[in-house]
């Protein structure tokens, strides 16, 4: 793909795509993890003397119409804070901006037009219209094909990545395609079935495999244990053989943990029991792993050449069920391996347990770091390699 950092951008309009999706509760932004990221772009777009525009969604808002709740305003209020610099929000673009060079304006959320998330070309040849290039930076909404991540780039004059996009790119390729060996992943979360896909591609290529969380338990159940009243997926239980018995036949395993903590009820106050799992009982909900499995996971991390991780092996909003995970964040941490982190849990984890300088490379995306891990290729870039052949 062409890249944002070999254009000559002085004078040019530049339409940048971010993902400046944050969650915000109350015109508070409760994670700015995703401006942070996107700040160098649009700093080095401003340094170059372009007239500087950037777009992104927030949220899910009906189409077609305003709603305040999902205005972009506390972003752009946080943006010129750090910037220390005018940033204007401009509800009126789609015939055209006022701006000069070394100005910056961002377009209200995106979403609230018509057209955007059925890409719809009259929307996208509209924004296209706006720019003389168009820098798609938006890792985070890069699996999604709508006007503003897809469209776009097909009718911009000149399309290229950011250099944001790129970083992504390069760090989940450094992990996956040509990984310093071994390559261990950790797969948590709570549900099998969302992450099947990213399981199976994983097992072809990593060279450890690590389950934990509620996708852990049906793993645990398909060995054959009792696993109480847990969190797992019967109709998954004979997925989770086959997996395991891939793994097997590649010289190598899927573990499952040899002790759990376990809870009557899933609340904040719930006991805390260590338990081995061959004696979870009918009534138990296994909340995290026990210290031996965590020391055992450590142990693979120790001595990983490379680690992916997505998902938290226990219920870590809870501190009683937090210490398996907060054992594999700093083994993560504490290893020399290159290491990524992605996926907005998986995230909260690494700023509860502030190891974010201790991890190679922090992903901004969600979905788009799963469906990467998925071996999928997504449609925003999918685009900008089509176009950077023309
Ligand atoms: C995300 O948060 O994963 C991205 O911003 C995409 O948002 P979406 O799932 O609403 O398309």
């Amino acid at each position: 793909v062409i890249k944002m950092t070999d254009l000559a951008l002085a004078g040019q309009r530049v339409l940048i795509r971010e993902d400046l999706n944050v969650p915000v509760k109350d015109g508070k932004i409760s994670s700015d993890a995703r401006l942070k990221a996107a700040l160098p772009t649009i700093k080095l777009a401003l340094e170059a003397g372009a007239k500087v525009m950037v777009m992104s969604h927030l949220g899910r808002p009906t189409e077609g119409e305003f709603n305040s709740e999902f205005s972009l305003q506390p972003v752009v209020d946080y943006l010129a804070a750090a910037l220390n610099y005018p940033v204007r929000l401009v509800t009126d673009y789609l015939d055209g901006v006022e701006i000069g060079a070394g100005e910056l304006v961002i377009f209200e959320n995106i979403r609230f037009n018509k057209g955007e998330k059925s890409n719809d070309d009259a929307l996208a040849k509209k924004l296209a219209a706006l720019c003389d290039v168009f820098v798609m930076d938006a890792f985070g909404t890069a699996h999604r094909a709508q006007a503003s991540t897809h469209g776009v780039a097909k009718y911009a004059p000149t399309a290229c990545a950011g250099p944001l996009l790129a970083g992504e790119l390069d760090a989940l390729a450094k992990a996956l395609d040509n990984p310093a060996r071994p390559l261990v992943a950790i797969v948590g979360g709570s549900k099998v079935s969302t992450k099947l896909t990213v399981l199976e591609s994983l097992a072809g290529v990593v060279d450890q495999l690590v389950v934990g969380g509620g996708i852990a338990n049906t793993f645990i159940a398909a060995q054959g244990h009792g696993i109480g009243k847990s969190l797992y997926e019967a109709d998954l239980v004979a997925e989770a053989q086959r997996l395991t018995k891939q793994a097997q036949d590649n010289n190598g395993d899927i573990p499952v943990p040899s002790d759990v903590v376990v809870g009557q009820e899933f609340s904040e106050s719930a006991v805390a029991t260590l338990k081995k799992v061959s004696d979870v009982s009918g009534d138990d909900m296994i909340f995290d792993i026990g210290p031996d499995s965590a020391q055992a996971l450590a142990d693979i991390i120790a001595k990983a050449g490379t680690i992916v991780w997505n998902g938290p092996v226990g219920v870590f909003e809870f501190d009683q069920f937090g210490k398996g995970t907060e054992i594999i964040a700093r083994a993560i941490a504490d290893s020399s391996a290159f290491s990524i982190a992605g996926g907005g849990d998986t995230l909260a984890a690494v700023d509860k347990y502030d190891i974010a300088d201790k991890v190679s490379y922090i992903s901004t995306g969600g979905g788009a770091f799963l469906e990467f891990l998925e071996g999928k290729k997504l449609p925003a870039v999918e685009i900008l390699e089509q176009r950077a052949k023309q």
